[in-house]
């Protein structure tokens, strides 16, 4: 557990504009505000809103929101505790740790202070390897993009690490993977006479290494093995190299190899990633979805091309939306990505890439190539092969395009779309429209979301508006007479929360603040929805101060109603004491009183 009391202090130190900035680009001032196009859907206008005052983001086009945590764990695909960690980290605070249940392990520290003293040496190497230098040459890579992708040379010979690590047998060099210890013990480098190319992860942390000969010898690529840092068939090559290229151009490209990334990177088409060495897996195309929501997987033109296509085709069934596009670039057969685009050049490539097969066509396609439609058998057969795929797409967020493909097995198959249905054992189509679809959020995409034009007016029940107010100026917590705040409503309880909170002197410096505190509580929902519903709402100080003035009154005489109405009640039924009766009227004029200072009812 990371104290709370942590994340209140490293919110209220971090900048949100600054991190946003950082992460996803410039933002543009507009009255105390800074808006941008929104990175979690794709539109023109700008609705993304972030607001120095509030350290919150707001987008009026998709709803999406949060604190500077939220936007790294959205948008950069964080978990919570590395978003905690990169933003503390930025700010040169420390993360405490409560228990130990958390720990990004000193030893990870460690090992990632190995492989990037390694890739620094390999770096170096490189500047005085004649041989590696004029194999990259020859290979037509440029020295700019040899240094983007961070590319260096393990240099022959058996030790060489042994230089920038003197202790050459600390246990910690085998775990990061960088050397062996063979049969007898012996230790030796892992990558010797190798162009290396280091795997970031999406941090931009060098995790693993790939090297490649320099000739034909084999193995062609030697890949780190399984390490605590790098896990296989979950990191991808490029991704963090490619992340702003995937949100600027709507889609991600996932290639084969190491050198296909780098040469398309070098003529200009920097939205790719590699799978490394292992055929694209779901953690792949789920962490590619949370980017982005079109992939395009190329391949090569040959068999083995198809092999691998269809081995993704599998792999993407169960993250298939209707919001997401899947698609297959088959390139000719004597080209990869890396000799295409060298030979082609980079608009026949982003030409082919836009022309990629719908997964759905190509699944169909190789289904028809494969079982011969023409024949009752190779139909039957067809039905067969499609009912264990078919079956994989999700039937709600997919539902359209499950639809789809059942429609077009009914035209090759000659059957009707009922039968097809029932020979998968799918459950009959749906009659009503399917739900709205989950974005990649996993939020709802309300139908028309549209950019409001009105400013929102603010609640209209007494401790509604007071939430908002709070929520507005977290500083009217410690102002709130608890004992007054009826604990029947969800806003109720939330602000009863929000002033406990206050009162043991847990700082809520802002909105973004407030809403990391709350986070996995009751009361994250409630606080959440009425968040988005002031994130437009614009207020000078003077203004907001008089509105809550008027509903602490209003407060007080809804107490004092109810109180009236309780002992009206009783008087009803001769149930009141003399001192009751007292009270009574002392309440009446109490409130109306009250009424005459409430300036305006309803503001
Ligand atoms: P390829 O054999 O298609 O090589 O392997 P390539 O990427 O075109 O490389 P160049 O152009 O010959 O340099 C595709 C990918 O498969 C993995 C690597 O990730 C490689 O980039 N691979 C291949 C290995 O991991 N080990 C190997 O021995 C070969
Ligand atoms: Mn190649």
């Amino acid at each position: 557990m990371i104290p709370s009391s942590f994340i209140q202090d490293l919110l209220a130190r971090v900048d949100i504009v600054d991190v946003i900035e950082r992460f996803y680009g410039p933002l543009k001032k507009s009255g105390v505000d800074y808006y941008a196009r929104c990175p979690f859907h794709s539109e023109k206008s700008a609705s993304f809103s972030v607001s120095p005052t509030k350290q919150f983001y707001y987008c009026f086009g998709c709803g999406a929101h949060g604190s500077a945590i939220r936007f790294l764990m959205e948008y950069s695909s964080f978990s919570y505790p590395e978003a905690v960690e990169e933003l503390a980290r930025s700010i040169g605070m420390q993360v405490p740790q409560e228990g130990r249940t958390f720990k990004p392990a000193e030893d990870h520290q460690d090992l990632l202070g190995l492989t990037s003293t390694a890739a620094k040496f390999y770096q170096e190497t490189l500047k005085t390897s004649p041989a590696a230098i004029d194999y990259l040459k020859q290979r037509g890579l440029s020295g700019a993009i040899a240094a983007r992708f961070g590319i260096g040379y393990a240099p022959d010979g058996w030790q060489p690490l042994q230089k920038v690590f003197p202790d050459y047998q600390h246990k910690q060099l085998l775990s990061a993977g960088l050397v062996i210890d063979d049969e007898q013990g012996r230790r030796h480098d892992r990558f010797r006479h190798r162009i290396m190319f280091p795997i970031h992860d999406r941090r931009g942390r060098i995790i693993a290494f790939g090297g490649r000969v320099l000739d034909d010898s084999k193995p062609k690529y030697l890949n780190s093995p399984e390490t605590p840092l790098f896990e296989k068939g979950h990191e991808l090559y490029g991704l963090f190299l490619a992340q702003k290229a995937i949100r600027d151009t709507g889609f991600a490209l996932v290639v084969e190899g190491y050198m296909d990334v780098v040469a398309l990177a070098q003529f200009g088409v920097e939205n790719v990633v590699a799978a490394l060495g292992t055929a694209t897996t779901p953690h792949h195309i789920k962490a590619l979805l949370r980017q982005t929501n079109r992939i395009v997987f190329c391949f090569d033109g040959d068999e083995a091309g198809r092999r691998a296509a269809w081995r993704a085709q599998e792999n993407a069934l169960d993250a298939l939306r209707d919001d997401v596009t899947l698609a297959f670039l088959f390139l000719p057969p004597e080209h990869d990505p890396d000799t295409f685009v060298r030979s082609e050049g980079a608009d026949a490539f982003r030409t082919a890439a836009a022309q990629a097969t719908p997964l759905v066509s190509f699944l169909l396609n190789t289904l028809k190539e494969r079982c011969d439609p023409a024949s009752a058998e190779g139909r039957a057969r067809l039905i067969h092969e499609a009912k264990p795929l078919i079956t994989r797409i999700p039937a709600d967020a997919a539902a359209v395009l499950r639809l789809q493909l059942a429609k077009a097995l009914a035209e090759v198959s000659h059957l009707s779309q009922a039968e097809v249905e029932h020979s998968c054992g799918l459950a009959p189509a749906p009659r009503h429209q399917p739900p709205a679809n989950p974005d990649f959020r996993g939020n709802t995409f309300r139908d028309q979301a549209p950019r409001r034009t009105a400013p929102r007016q603010p609640p209209s029940s007494t401790i509604a508006k007071l939430l908002w107010l709070v929520l507005q100026h977290p500083a009217f917590a410690a102002r709130l007479p608890l004992g007054l705040i009826p604990d029947n409503s969800a806003e109720g309880r939330a602000l009863i929360a929000i002033i406990d909170l206050v009162e043991v002197g847990e700082p809520v410096d802002n909105l973004g603040a407030l809403i990391e505190r709350f986070r996995d509580t009751p009361h994250s929902q409630t606080l959440s929805n009425m968040a988005t519903a002031l994130a437009d709402t614009e207020f000078d100080d003077a203004n907001v101060e008089r509105l809550f003035e008027d509903t602490l009154k209003k407060l007080h005489a809804d107490a004092l109603t109810h109180e009236i109405d309780t002992l009206t009640e009783s008087a009803k039924i001769g149930a009141l004491s003399a001192l009751d009766r007292r009270r009574l009227n002392e309440l009446i004029m109490e409130k109306q009183s009250l009424s005459t200072h409430i300036k305006t009812g309803n503001l």
